[in-house]
């Protein structure tokens, strides 16, 4: 499965998305998220964080902090790149240990480091389509995230 789409109409609805992907990530599972300003990026890592067993309540808008790293069912890796300004920048957080290690990582505002994003990646595009609703896209790339849609698919 390459792609998949679901209409969120509330923040519970984003809620138990994040939730169903947090339970299907395995090691190795990369998010790249894009989205306006308050589509819901930050609301939908707190819910995968939730599904991967992690505390939701420690997941902030990485506004000033560009990289978070959280304790769950896998490590997860939290980056937002809307403060960078090279993706050298991005570079020097290391990415290349946590985007080929167990973990999770999650990236907001990915575009703007488009070229350090492993091939093998779920892409997740929020819109929002109202006040309280989003339309989210999920575009994998290979094999391993097409097995990520699918059970996400199948949940
Ligand atoms: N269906 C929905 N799904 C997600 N968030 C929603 C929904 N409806 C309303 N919201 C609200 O939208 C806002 C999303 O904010 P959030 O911080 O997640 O955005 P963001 O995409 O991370 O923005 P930024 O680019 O500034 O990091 C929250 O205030 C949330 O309560
Ligand atoms: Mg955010």
């Amino acid at each position: 499965m390459n792609s998949l789409q679901f209409h969120s109409l509330s923040e519970d609805d984003t809620q138990r998305l994040g939730l169903a992907l947090g339970r299907s990530a395995s090691p190795g599972t990369v998010v790249a998220l894009y989205g306006e300003m308050g589509s819901g990026k930050t609301r939908f890592v707190r819910a995968v964080v939730e599904g991967l067993d992690g505390s939701p309540t420690d997941v902030s808008s990485p506004t000033f902090v560009l990289l978070q790293q959280y304790s769950a069912r896998l490590p997860v890796h939290h980056a937002d790149a809307y403060r960078l300004t090279s993706e050298t920048e991005f570079l020097d957080l290391g990415p290349e240990e946590w985007l080929t290690g167990p973990g999770v990582v999650l990236i907001e505002w990915a575009d703007r480091i488009s070229n350090c994003l492993p091939d093998d990646r779920v892409d997740v595009s929020i819109t929002s389509t109202g006040e309280t609703s989003r339309r989210f896209a999920f575009t994998a790339a290979g094999p391993m995230s097409r097995r990520l849609l699918e059970h996400l698919h199948d949940t």
